[in-house]
């Protein structure tokens, strides 16, 4: 029988790779995981997720302690000033705690940190740096990269993506965002709370693809009041650069006169793509699809035996909770074990304010495949969210209309992002409507708003 280095080598220490090394250490296989960044945890740790939360609560802590939102209830602030330095710093700290987390993890379940660019030389031999190491699983989890918008050079300084974007020196004056998607809404967010003017270009006729309709729409007509302008239907042509200003050259999607934008910065958030750069996969026989996203079946495992793949480089959505539950059902598939995901109930949240959450299947996918009962209900009519004076957004619930079991629920509220949980386990477990609508909720909560919500799918809320 071949010896290996390892049972498993999992290449990438984002979300999907550490989940994935520190599972299947845990089920007493020799583990290692290959990084070529500096620090572990990936895109989500480093550039990502954390430092893009980090800006939004300071952000919003700014906005509301400098716009007076804080006087009706009471608390006069004046004079609150913008240290952008110690909003970074205090943004750094958070990464260098959460990602030192992950090595003090790697230490403690004995994880072998290989440090290096990986590519395969066959199907269980890698190197990494220099270093050569053999294993007999190896798991792909080298996610995602920015994908490039043609003829538009990010330089870092005046043209950036997601990474740039969350280093900003100084406020831009005038913010132009390319992609009104996640990141776009965010990343916009960030910076129009802290005092730029934010211009919003996006392709398609509605904002956030891949959400309701519903909730697209009435997301929006939020931004939009919030003071940020959204261009839809409408599509780049051309960025140039001159000195410290850029010149965003657009025109309507569908043809038409065109137009310049004048801006300081522009953030280009056009999507991700699966990174599989300098991998070399050829030497392993590992196939892609047209997509470029390594093709897996329902255990994760591509067309060559003993290579597994999870996470952004994986088809599915390119979300961290994802591609760490799908770490933890790989290592238990390698050891013999049955790892699933259920792909149907994976939560999307927009952390903006309110955030924007949903799960499962929008109005219109479920509509598609049948009859359905839609309940809703707004938050102007919690109590909860009336007490704090923060009454934007709904519950929605779509459920079947013969079974009335959940098939979606989406909300766009303050607590949208923790209050999806519920939504998600009720979904896990098959709930009907009437099981969240018969399930008793604590008062006063927001989260009696998808009680309500539910009662709605049958016709009897209760406060409206
Ligand atoms: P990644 O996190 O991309 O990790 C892959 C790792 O592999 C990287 O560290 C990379 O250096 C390494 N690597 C690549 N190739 C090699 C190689 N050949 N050898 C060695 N190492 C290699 N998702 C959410 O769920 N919530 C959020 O709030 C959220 N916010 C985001 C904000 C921004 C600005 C961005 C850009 C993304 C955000 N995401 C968010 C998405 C999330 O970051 C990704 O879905 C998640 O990181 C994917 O995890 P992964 O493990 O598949 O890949
Ligand atoms: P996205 O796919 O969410 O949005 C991209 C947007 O750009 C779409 O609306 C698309 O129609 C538009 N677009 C594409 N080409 C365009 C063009 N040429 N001109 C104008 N608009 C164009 O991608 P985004 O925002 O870059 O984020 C990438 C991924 O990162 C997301 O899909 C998400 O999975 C992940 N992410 C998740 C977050 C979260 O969970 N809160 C936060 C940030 C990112």
């Amino acid at each position: 029988m071949a010896e290996y280095d390892y049972d498993v080598l999992v290449i990438g220490a984002g979300p999907g790779g550490y989940v994935a090394a520190i599972r299947a250490a845990q089920l007493g296989l020799k583990t290692a995981c290959a990084e070529a960044r500096e620090t572990l945890g990936g895109t989500c740790l480093n550039v990502g997720c954390i430092p893009s939360k980090a800006l939004l609560h300071a952000s919003e802590l700014f906005e509301e302690a400098s716009h007076g939102a804080l006087a009706k209830f009471g608390v006069e602030i004046e004079g609150a000033k913008l240290n952008l330095d110690q909003m970074h710093a205090e943004k750094a700290k958070a990464v260098g705690e959460l990602t030192g987390g992950i090595e003090y993890l790697f230490k403690k379940n004995k994880v072998t940190w290989l440090k290096g660019k990986a590519a395969f030389q066959d199907s269980s031999t890698v190197k990494v740096g220099d270093q050569i190491v053999t294993a007999r699983d190896i798991v792909i989890a080298t996610g995602s990269v920015v994908t490039p918008l043609p003829g538009v050079e990010i330089d870092q300084k005046v043209v950036v993506d997601s990474t740039g974007a969350l280093a900003l020196p100084k406020v831009p004056e005038h913010l132009v965002v390319i992609g009104g998607g996640v990141i776009g809404l965010e990343l916009g967010s960030v910076w129009r709370r802290l005092g730029a003017k934010v211009t919003v270009v996006e392709y398609l006729d509605q904002i956030l693809p891949g959400f309701d309709g519903e909730v697209r729409k009435e997301s929006a007509k939020l931004f939009k009041k919030q003071g940020m302008e959204l261009k839809t239907s409408t599509k780049v042509t051309g960025v140039t650069v001159e000195g410290d200003r850029a010149t965003v050259s657009v025109e309507p999607a569908a043809g038409g006169a065109a137009e310049t934008l004048s801006a300081d910065a522009v953030l280009v958030a056009i999507g991700r793509k699966p990174n599989t750069d300098g991998l070399n996969l050829e030497a392993a026989g590992v196939k892609l699809n047209g997509r470029g996203q390594v093709e897996i079946d329902h255990d994760f495992a591509t067309n060559v035996d003993g290579v597994w793949a999870i996470g952004d480089v994986a088809p599915g959505l390119m979300l961290a909770h994802k591609a760490e539950d799908e770490g933890v059902a790989v290592a238990e598939n390698i050891a013999g074990q049955t790892g699933i995901v259920n792909h149907d109930v994976i939560p999307s949240v927009v952390y903006t304010m309110p955030e924007i959450a949903g799960v499962g299947l929008s109005e219109e996918a479920a509509k598609e495949r049948g009859e359905v009962k839609v309940g809703k209900f707004p938050f102007m009519a919690n109590s909860r969210a009336k007490t704090n004076r923060d009454t934007d957004g709904f519950v929605k619930v779509i459920a079947d209309a013969k079974t009335d079991r959940v098939l979606g629920v989406w909300i766009i509220s303050s607590l949208a992002g923790t209050m999806i949980a519920q939504a998600a386990q009720a979904m896990e477990f098959g709930a009907t409507s009437e099981d969240i609508a018969y399930t008793c909720h604590a008062h006063p909560t927001h989260a009696e708003a998808l009680k309500e919500a539910a009662m709605a799918v049958q016709g009897k809320p209760i406060h409206i």
